[in-house]
């Protein structure tokens, strides 16, 4: 097997290096849907099973089953008074049952040497068997562990590594997705070597001149010694340090770096740490860590503060899933995520409700975001029946210990979160598992605060347990902040959730106006962006907290992108499946509620976004509001031509002072043009729609048009239906076909629409209000990959992607 392979390659290679070897087990798995009670012994016969690679999900392929996992519930948080029928709250697909996983490996390994086996997650209730025998067990679907398997494995014939996995139903509130979801190592390393996760890197002093950066590393042996090197972004070596000094199993270095590059948001800047073990001239180990200089403070006056300057967060919630590809982590899919989010002028990231992806904090550090890792949406309390309450007395230490261990050298961290609206923040048992989480957090990490998200908050200002808080991040209830800023002892609050506005991309519904928990017979929520749920809010609610409480220090708006699952205001109705409160879609195509925190956020870049679409046929001559998101604060719409008047932002409503709104306008098609005007009344900018005719083409637009032949590097290219002159159609829902010929295949399509039964690993689907995103991965060989795209009565679209 490929990866056998490679560790043996990797193992004789280790005789002339001390370098570790690690071997991601990525090909060759076996994968069985349901018990099968033989399948931990080694000389099972799996030879039937599908062959998959890892990380997988194997719930996305659907399909989509009212059925699967249906909940019968009263959902507290949300305020209901009786328990009713919600299909699609956890995405409507098959992640609950038993999943098996096998797979082989060689092993030659030498006497001196140590293996560890190594998953950044496994969903869920995991257990790990090697040759027949188990090794250990990991309930939590998000945590990382890891276990020692030197004495388990063996070395000579194959090794049998099986991993059994089961969900439960009613044990998520949104699709946790199913399966070896994330990556699994194997890491070989002499027995005399720093430990797993061992290294601990600071910046307790950061000056202009100079920062301390102060190393910790536990080790596993005696009478060693480490020579460090720090590097800068060009590999430069701009400081070195020699320690010999052991305390027990760790050594501590403090090494300067003259005329720091500050790690920030905007400027990205990473260096390395190079760190070799020694024992007499021999070398152990060696271990490169990227880490950022950066220094973090929390003030009373000052509120959130990187690296002497106040900075608010200006930040999304995001689920983990990556819409048509699950939970099955792919560094493109991130990546494009992340790219989305930079040009919306987003800075911050929680990763609601779990902890993070390893790769998404490494691309978070790269590309500049603040991260909140949270750790658990319950403790002992239970929000579904079977969810982590089952798990927090036995597991909820270890979780929180693997978390900060793993992930505590990453820059991008500047929070943890021990929790979102726990039911615990009733009662005093709540306050005390409060206070334990906290206390664990800073014990295995002291330089970074803890909040929880809260949204019981009269009951957390009574008990204590909000004031307890390093952060007290209130979810919505935007009408407690001040009560909350003036009863919390900490003199700042952060907004941990908000918004929670709801809408579908590309559909408006008439008469316009505000709506709470509005549903419609389509069931789409509209976007002029005026629909919310009965504890949520429109976005003005946060700005004005936001730009008038100079002690509000920044928002975590729910969510930046749709997710799977949880598909309010329509959990009672199928088919709807996935979530209606993202910015962008589920297939990653901006809803126009981006443009109005774009306008807001992304202060470098012009925004001027019109809205509705211009095609409506049967409405001439009727009232059709047109709304302009901009960074602007005056513009001038005109249809055919004809004026309709300046509007400049005012303070009459809080809309009013965000968005430019013209209410009267009457529908006629043609030409729906906005010009904006700059302070002084000079025309800057310009924009118009127009109103298409019948559906002609396709146009593609690739996000990379060159991929890695990595075998898992992905493509995302938007596919449009326009008319003639090449205006899109915004209602189109022409059914798509996909072939992708050449060096790349077709992975999978997602029109965003929170209703569609279609399965996306089909290469066929329709698309939603004009639009759908295809998704081509890059082979293993170079060349190119062509993607052609029909549909009946279109002329097709072909677009060719480099693959090298
Ligand atoms: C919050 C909760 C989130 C999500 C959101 C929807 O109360 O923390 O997980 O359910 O509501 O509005």
């Amino acid at each position: 097997m490929f990866f056998a392979l490679l560790l043996q390659v990797g193992a004789i290679h280790s005789l002339y290096s001390q370098e570790r070897t690690i071997t991601n087990l990525t090909s060759g798995w076996k994968f069985h849907r349901g018990e099968d009670e033989k399948a931990y012994q080694s000389d099972f016969n799996d030879s039937k099973w599908e062959s998959v690679s890892v990380p997988h999900d194997w719930a996305i392929y659907g399909p989509f089953d009212k059925e699967v996992d249906k909940q019968v519930v009263k959902i507290e948080q949300n305020m209901e008074e009786k328990a009713t029928e919600k299909t699609g709250r956890t995405g409507a697909l098959p992640f609950t049952g038993v999943g098996w996983y096998r797979t082989t490996f060689k092993y030659a390994g030498q006497s001196d040497k140590q293996l560890l086996l190594t998953f950044d997650g496994a969903m869920s209730n995991a257990k790990v068997y090697l040759n027949g025998e188990l090794v250990g067990t990991r309930a939590y679907g998000y945590s990382y562990f890891y276990f020692d398997i030197t004495n388990k494995v063996k070395k000579e014939g194959e090794n049998v590594l099986a991993v059994r996995l089961e969900n439960h139903p009613f044990s998520s509130r949104w699709y946790p997705g199913a399966g070896l979801y994330r990556k699994v190592q194997l890491i070989e390393k002499s027995k005399t070597s720093f430990k797993h996760w061992g290294h601990y890197i600071t910046t307790p002093l950061v000056e202009e001149k100079v920062a301390r950066v102060n190393i910790k590393s536990k080790v596993q042996g005696n009478d060693l010694r480490i020579e460090t090197e720090i590097m800068d972004a060009n590999n430069k070596v701009v400081a070195s340090h020699e320690e010999a000094t052991q305390f027990d199993d760790e050594f501590v270095q403090n090494i300067s770096v003259s005329n720091p590059h500050l790690w920030s948001p905007e400027d990205p800047y990473l260096y390395q740490a190079k760190l070799k073990l020694y024992e007499g001239d021999e070398l152990k180990d060696v271990q490169t860590i990227k880490f950022g200089i950066r220094s973090i403070e929390y003030t009373r006056d000052r509120g959130f503060v990187l690296n002497g300057t106040p900075t608010k967060f200006r930040g999304v919630c995001l689920h983990h899933d990556l819409g048509p590809l699950g939970v099955a982590i792919n560094k493109a899919a991130l990546k494009r995520q992340l790219t989305i989010l930079k040009d919306l002028g987003c800075n911050a990231i929680r990763s609601a409700h779990n902890m993070p992806s390893l790769e998404q904090l490494e691309l978070c550090d790269e590309m500049g975001f603040l991260f909140v890792a949270e750790s658990f949406d319950e403790w002992k309390k239970p929000k579904v029946e079977n969810g982590y309450n089952l798990y927090f007395d036995e597991w909820a230490e270890k979780d929180v210990v693997n978390l900060v261990q793993a992930t505590k050298n990453h820059p991008s961290i500047v929070m943890w979160s021990a929790g979102n609206e726990v039911p615990d923040q009733w009662g005093n048992e709540g306050v005390k598992r409060a206070k334990w989480l906290q206390e664990l957090f800073h014990r295995e990490d002291p330089t970074r605060p803890v909040t929880v998200g809260m949204d019981q908050v009269k009951a957390v200002m009574e008990s204590g347990f909000g004031a307890l808080l390093d952060i007290p991040g209130l979810n919505y209830r935007v009408h407690l902040y001040e009560e909350a800023y003036d009863k919390f002892p900490q003199g700042f609050i952060l907004g941990s959730e908000t918004a929670s506005t709801v809408s579908s991309r590309g559909v408006y519904k008439f008469p316009v106006e505000k709506g709470v928990m509005k549903q419609y017979e389509d069931l789409q929520s509209s976007s002029y962006d005026l629909e919310y749920c009965s504890w949520s809010n429109l976005p003005e609610d946060d700005f004005v907290l936001q730009d008038d409480k100079p002690w509000v220090i920044g928002e975590f708006v729910w969510t930046g992108f749709d997710y799977l699952g949880e598909p309010t205001p329509y959990d009672e109705f199928w088919p709807s499946r996935s979530s209606y409160f993202g910015m962008v879609d589920l297939a990653g195509i901006p809803k126009d509620r981006y443009y109005l925190y774009r306008s807001r956020w992304n202060t470098e870049d012009e925004t001027l976004h019109i809205l509705p679409h211009w095609n409506w046929k049967g409405r001439e001559g009727e009232v059709t509001p047109v709304f302009v998101y901009t960074n602007y604060n005056t513009a001038e719409l005109f249809v055919n031509g004809k004026s309709q008047g300046k509007v400049t932002k005012n303070d009459s409503t809080k809309q009013d002072r965000y968005r430019l709104r013209w209410m009267d306008v009457k529908y006629e098609p043609g030409t729906l043009k906005v010009v904006a005007y700059d302070d002084n009344g000079k025309a800057v900018a310009e924009k118009e729609i127009h109103t298409a005719g019948a559906p002609h083409h396709i146009e593609l637009k690739a996000d990379r048009t060159v991929l890695d032949a990595s075998g898992n590097d992905i493509s995302f290219v938007t596919a449009t239906i326009v008319d003639e002159k090449g205006n899109p159609c915004p209602t189109a829902d022409n059914r798509l076909n996909f072939k992708v010929s050449g060096e790349g295949a077709f992975r999978a399509v997602c029109n965003g629409d929170a209703t569609s039964l279609e399965v996306f690993h089909k290469p066929t689907m329709k698309a939603f209000n004009g639009k759908l995103v295809i998704l081509v991965q890059s082979g293993e060989k170079a060349g190119a990959a062509k993607l052609t795209v029909s549909g009946k009565g279109l002329k097709k679209a072909t677009t060719t992607l480099e693959i090298k």
